[in-house]
């Protein structure tokens, strides 16, 4: 075949494909997409696309179809019905586009790819999308997401997913993907999906990457992640696209910044959402970045906070986190906060309301160490138990309670679990419910404009293991406990 006709039959066949309402356009020519992810954007209006490409990808683009605008047709085919209505020069009502940036990264076998990210505004409660990414010329396959009720919604956090850490990969990766595949099955209208970070054992890992990436759910619902102390690495920060850091005047770090990116936030319907970086220890750097998201929205009903070292747990890391327990403790007391949810301790933990307190003592234990010696742990007790004040309507429902509860979450994958460890005076006094079930759990949030309730499950059984609720009056005002609490470390 000579060019010419070539060119003829190449019209011809794309004729034919358009005219076939919710054909799919197969090109040889394929733009490979992998690791591809979104975040939540600065609120519920915007999305952050995240992907990597081997192919030439001057100007990464993001196109988008509201399904409800497209009269009685699919979006299948709106890869090329975009290019045929950006050569007209006209845009259908119902397709967007989003151009963005990217950066050149050397990945593992010294190869070169594109690392993209581009926003979406714009974007409507309640709506199905349909999306595809590319270069302008060619385009990944199509992915679907759903968005939802912002005023009543729910999110999945987990823990150290850690793909890597059992050594075994594959394996790391099933339980993952379970564990994906479990949460959104029996919450298939979840927002997003929290992360505590330690997303990968090796964070220039590209395999482990790969098995993070894998579980398909990840190209419809927004991932949050935290920054965990095993994902420091310039690699990560490419991986995902972060709303609102906050660089200071003179600086051009972000506020809580180690390799891997800096403390962030995003509000989603009335619930401001603060994601800390807790491998940089400068709780000045912290509060600093929480006064000025709080200041951004200060109206916001719920406040949640969420960092990897969880200071309230009871496993292999609950005396490392001393420094950090004292640090945070006042900043998190400072700022009202309701919820903070961490990981690091592989182990479930959920506080009583903490509100107040100073490093008064200390409670201590003896183990055996690796040498076969014996030895004392000590553990700083800071936070006192708000206990005596509250008001209980139920079974772990309080109402206008003051303080913070904290949670730790167990693996997410099953890559790696640590001990229980029972310290008198600490784990009896601080954590109201906690266990070790060594296998794959998640943690589901439900938030209204009254109600935010935290509920853990097992991935193996469903079974929910543990429900907590906070419940606000209108009338609830922050800031008006500091008076009349009992006293834990004064006792
Ligand atoms: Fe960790």
């Amino acid at each position: 075949m000579n060019k010419k006709l070539m060119g003829v039959g190449l019209l011809l066949f794309a004729v034919l494909v358009l005219s076939i309402p919710g054909a799919v356009v197969a090109s040889d020519d394929e733009y490979e997409a992998y690791n591809l992810t979104i975040q939540p954007g600065s609120n519920e209006t915007e999305l952050n696309f995240t992907w990597f490409t081997a192919t030439p990808t001057d100007i990464p683009q993001l196109v988008v179809c509201n399904e409800g605008g497209l009269k009685g047709g699919k979006c299948t085919n709106f890869a090329s019905y975009y290019k045929g209505a950006l050569r007209k020069g006209n845009h259908s009502k119902c397709m967007n586009y989003y151009e963005g940036e990217y950066e050149i990264v050397v990945v593992e076998d010294d190869t070169e790819i594109y690392a993209c990210k581009v926003t979406m505004t714009n974007v409507k409660n309640n709506t199905k999308y349909t999306y595809v990414v590319g270069n302008g010329e060619i385009f990944s396959d199509i992915h679907k997401f759903d968005t939802q009720n912002k005023n009543n919604y729910n999110f999945i956090f987990v823990g150290d997913p850690q793909i890597g850490a059992s050594r075994d990969e594959e394996s790391d990766t099933a339980g993952w993907v379970e564990t994906v595949t479990a949460a959104l099955t029996n919450f298939e209208n979840t927002s997003f999906i929290l992360s505590a970070g330690d997303q990968v054992e090796s964070s220039t890992s590209d395999s482990q990457y790969d098995g993070f990436f894998s579980p398909e759910e990840l190209t419809s619902v927004p991932f949050a992640p935290a920054i965990g102390n095993h994902d420091t690495s310039e690699l990560y920060a490419y991986h995902f696209n972060v709303s609102n850091e906050i660089v200071p005047d003179g600086s051009t770090d972000p506020l809580g910044y180690t390799n891997g990116g800096g403390d962030y936030w995003f509000t989603y319907g009335d619930t401001l959402f603060m994601v800390l970086n807790t491998n940089n220890s400068s709780a000045l750097s912290h509060d600093e970045f929480m006064a000025q998201a709080i200041e951004a929205n200060p109206t916001a009903k719920w406040r949640v906070v969420v960092f990897h070292h969880s200071i309230y747990s009871s496993a292999r890391h609950v005396d490392d986190v001393n420094d950090l327990r004292t640090s945070m403790y006042p900043v998190i007391d400072q700022y009202d906060i309701d919820v903070v949810l961490s990981g690091h301790d592989h182990f479930y933990a959920r506080t009583y309301q903490l509100s107040g307190g100073d490093v008064l003592d200390k409670a201590c234990y003896t183990s055996t160490g690796r040498d076969g010696q014996e030895q004392t742990t000590c553990v700083d007790l800071i936070g006192e138990v708000a206990e005596e004040d509250l008001q209980y309507i139920g079974e772990g429902k309080v109402l206008n309670p003051e303080g913070t509860v904290y949670f730790t979450a167990n693996s997410a994958s099953g890559s790696k679990y640590y001990d229980f460890t029972y310290i008198e005076g600490y784990t009896n006094l601080y954590l109201a419910a906690y266990e070790q079930l060594e296998t794959p759990t998640y943690l589901n949030v439900e938030v209204n404009r009254s109600t935010l309730t935290v509920s853990a499950y097992r991935v193996d059984t469903g079974e929910r293991v543990d429900t907590y609720s906070i419940i606000k009056t209108d009338d609830f005002n922050r800031g008006h406990h500091h008076q009349g609490r009992s006293s834990l470390a004064k006792q």
